[in-house]
């Protein structure tokens, strides 16, 4: 069966390694178009794509108009030569020092969503992914029995009351407009509910693993919040986060509107990890600091991935260990 991928976000931490994951198929019939504004990357990250015929790229904004427009006639175009057309928006304002950013986490999470959305719907493609976050889970990131899960009770009661928590509220929005396109029969599609994805090669590396990484390699040591001493997260290579994306868009009977968690159940604090990136770098006496600490940062983030795991073959395959060498290799050749 032939597909054509309309990607947004396409050069981000997930569109490329999605981009990559594509070409890679067996059977080869493929084709991807794909945009990025370069707001928070750039064209390197696909380089090794460029020439392949398979993979069109534009510099488009989700947000201009006149740009979408093209790209939907571009897919409503190309779209007879190919079995299934099929929307992924990873296009997102996500980084922490963005999302504080009310208007732009709205125009681009929000309302860019919506009309990709809309687009996708009107040029007739068969189904729509949507990036979701585990951040809407807020201060309730696990439950009594372990990992949340995707039917436990939301609640913003305790959620921090800054510009924050926009980015969740917005993401969360964008789960019901998905939900409401599925149950009016209009696409088929689901949100993905994503723990902290990181990856080897970060254009801008801003996640955790790369910052103490570069700190303790530039300088020497790495300053951790408060909240790092026990505060546990689970860490989900970009390889396993983009093969839950195609194990979703492959599987029809999974995209009914609602939303799946994809994680790992390997958890680990902050502090173990920042000493665990050491010990991996030959640093036997890691210098350590602690400053400041953030009031609404949940204990843990632990999802349960049963969901995901009884509907599609989808299973991640990349563990922390194998992960943190990969990036560690990575990082120290720059
Ligand atoms: N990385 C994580 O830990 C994580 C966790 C949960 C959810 N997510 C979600 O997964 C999706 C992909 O995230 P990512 O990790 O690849 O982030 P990323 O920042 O690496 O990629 C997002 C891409 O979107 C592009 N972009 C931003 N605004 C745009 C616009 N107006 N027009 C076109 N392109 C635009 C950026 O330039 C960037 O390349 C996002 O929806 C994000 O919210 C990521």
């Amino acid at each position: 069966m032939s597909k054509l991928y309309a990607i947004s976000g396409v050069t981000g931490m997930t569109g490329n390694e999605l981009v990559r994951q594509i070409l890679a198929k067996k059977d080869g019939n493929d084709h991807i178009l794909g945009f990025d504004n370069f707001f928070a990357s750039s064209v390197e990250t696909v380089k090794d794509c460029i020439g392949d015929a398979r993979f069109e790229f534009f510099e488009y904004d989700l947000n201009n108009k006149v740009q979408m427009e093209y790209f939907g006639k571009m897919v409503a175009d190309q779209k007879q030569a190919y079995d299934e057309v099929i929307y992924i928006n990873c296009a997102a304002v996500v980084h922490t020092e963005h999302f504080y950013h009310v208007y732009d986490t709205f125009e681009t999470n929000v309302s860019g969503m919506n009309d990709f959305l809309q687009q996708a719907i009107r040029v007739g493609a068969e189904k729509y992914i949507n990036c979701s976050t585990s951040e809407v889970y807020s201060m309730h990131s696990w439950n009594e029995s372990g990992g949340v899960r995707e039917d436990d009770f939301l609640t913003m009661a305790d959620a921090e009351h800054s510009q924050r928590t926009s980015y969740a509220v917005g993401k969360l929005m964008t789960e019901f407009f998905m939900r409401d396109a599925v149950d009016t029969g209009k696409i088929k599609g689901c949100s993905i509910r994503f723990a902290n994805v990181y990856s080897r090669n970060e254009r801008f590396p801003k996640h955790i693993i790369p910052f103490i990484i570069n700190s303790f390699r530039d300088n020497g040591k790495v300053v951790l919040l408060e909240n790092s001493r026990k505060n546990r997260r689970t860490f989900l290579n970009n390889y396993d986060s983009c093969s839950a994306v195609l194990a979703l868009a492959d599987t029809d009977s999974a995209l009914d509107g609602t939303v799946y968690n994809v994680a790992t159940d390997e958890e680990i604090s902050i502090l173990d990890l920042a000493k665990l990136c050491a010990a991996k770098m030959g640093i036997t006496n890691p210098v350590i600091e602690f400053e400041g600490y953030r009031e609404s940062d949940p204990e843990r983030r632990l999802l349960s991935t049963e969901k995901i795991t009884a509907r599609t073959s989808w299973k991640p395959v990349v563990d922390l260990n194998k992960g943190l060498d990969e990036c560690i290799a990575n990082y120290l050749s720059r």
